[in-house]
């Protein structure tokens, strides 16, 4: 990998007047304003953090409680750039422009003989990094458009580079890749968080690579998670039982740990969401709306066994839990030991060295 070149001093050309900070009141976001708030806004910008840009797909009114665009955390940023292996006279495909931040950083890195195509779904978002970037100076394509198809008439690509996470890589990434360049991703599956994958497209036209770093990003639009709520009803009926698991073991699973990725990987289409009631007690609820089966375990701190609730046709807590048991049985592997390879057809594989399965998508 390349050395890392320096980032422009600041990000805060790129990032918009108004952003979003945590408001613990709502459990949502609030908006910070540039000029009613700059102390505020400058120390959100300036911190080695993601800042959002927006929220509720920046409907009016809508809710705050969704971010769907951000600024990354530079630190991360200067990851992923690091591991694209970018050159001089590179052709980059970006997708998830959101503020044109790491678009100026990809035009900065392949130079006057490079080319950076950047797609934004938002027509909004698209138009403002247009002009941004223009206005500082950067040759940047923004097309508006939905990224899963890629930008096939600037292919092919040296390297393309998601912003936004995936569960699953869209064939157009790797098509629109020349043989021996890089697809780079936030790819995981929904219970817990993603890990950075970098794929490298081989001659036959599938794609394999590592995971690495445990990270969290926006989902691309269309795929993104959906929770299920039961009302009042289903829930009397659900099914009740408590954790067999003990001790560490339990938090391993429902903590964004490293069994968590890897869980997700042997429980197909299971979402996880974690909720904290007070400082003892958090409600984690897993979700599968394909087939509308839901579980919620009650979390009691340094207590156990918790209550289980089910409902639906999988009973997913009790495949979560042996799910665990695999990882303990397989030598507990990290995100880095597992190898994603997606076949010209679509299947996605996992190997871990030791065992090798095809994802249910
Ligand atoms: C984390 S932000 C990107 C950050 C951006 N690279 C920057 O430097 O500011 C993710 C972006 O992906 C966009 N997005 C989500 N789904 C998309 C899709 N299917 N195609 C293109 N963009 C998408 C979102 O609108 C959002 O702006």
């Amino acid at each position: 990998m390349g050395e890392q070149a320096p980032l422009p001093a600041s990000r805060g050309a790129f990032i918009p007047p108004v952003v979003w900070d945590d408001d613990p009141e709502s459990d949502g976001f609030t908006p910070v304003s540039l000029h009613r708030e700059p102390a505020r806004w400058h120390a959100l910008v300036d911190a080695d953090e993601p800042v959002v840009t927006q929220v509720a797909d920046g409907e009016p009114g809508g809710d705050a409680r969704t971010p769907t665009s951000s600024c990354s955390k530079p630190s991360l940023v200067a990851e992923m750039l690091d591991a694209l292996d970018l050159r001089p006279g590179l052709r980059v495909l970006e997708i998830g422009t959101g503020t044109g931040w790491n678009a100026a950083l990809l035009r900065d890195r392949v130079g006057p003989h490079g080319q950076v195509t950047s797609v934004e779904i938002d027509p909004g978002l698209a138009a403002r990094a247009r002009d941004v970037l223009a206005a500082t100076g950067r040759d940047v394509d923004v097309i508006t458009g939905d990224g899963a198809a890629g930008h096939p008439s600037g292919a092919p690509y040296d390297r393309v580079i998601a912003t936004a996470s995936a569960r699953t890589v869209p064939r157009a990434w790797i098509e629109q890749t020349r043989v021996g360049g890089l697809v780079l991703l936030p790819w995981g599956t929904g219970y817990g968080e993603d890990a950075l994958t970098r794929l490298e497209v081989r001659p036959d036209g599938s794609a394999t690579g590592r995971c690495g770093t445990r990270l969290s990003f926006m989902r691309l639009r269309q795929q993104r998670r959906h929770r299920l709520e039961p009302d009042e009803d289903e829930l009397r009926a659900a099914r009740r039982s408590s954790t067999a698991l003990r001790g560490p073991e339990l938090y391993e699973v429902v903590e964004f740990s490293r069994a968590a990725f890897t869980i997700g990987l042997r429980v197909p289409h299971c979402h996880l969401t974690v909720e904290d009631r007070d400082e003892r007690h958090r409600d984690v609820e897993l979700h599968d709306r394909r087939t509308g089966s839901w579980a919620r375990v009650g979390m009691i701190r340094d207590e156990h066994p918790w209550p289980v609730l089910q409902l639906g046709p999988r009973e997913l807590w009790n495949e979560v839990e042996a799910a665990h048991a695999w990882w303990r049985d397989a030598g507990r592997p990290t995100p880095d030991r597992c190898t994603l390879t997606v076949h010209p057809d679509g299947t996605h594989r996992i190997s871990t060295g030791r065992h090798r399965w095809p994802l249910e998508l």
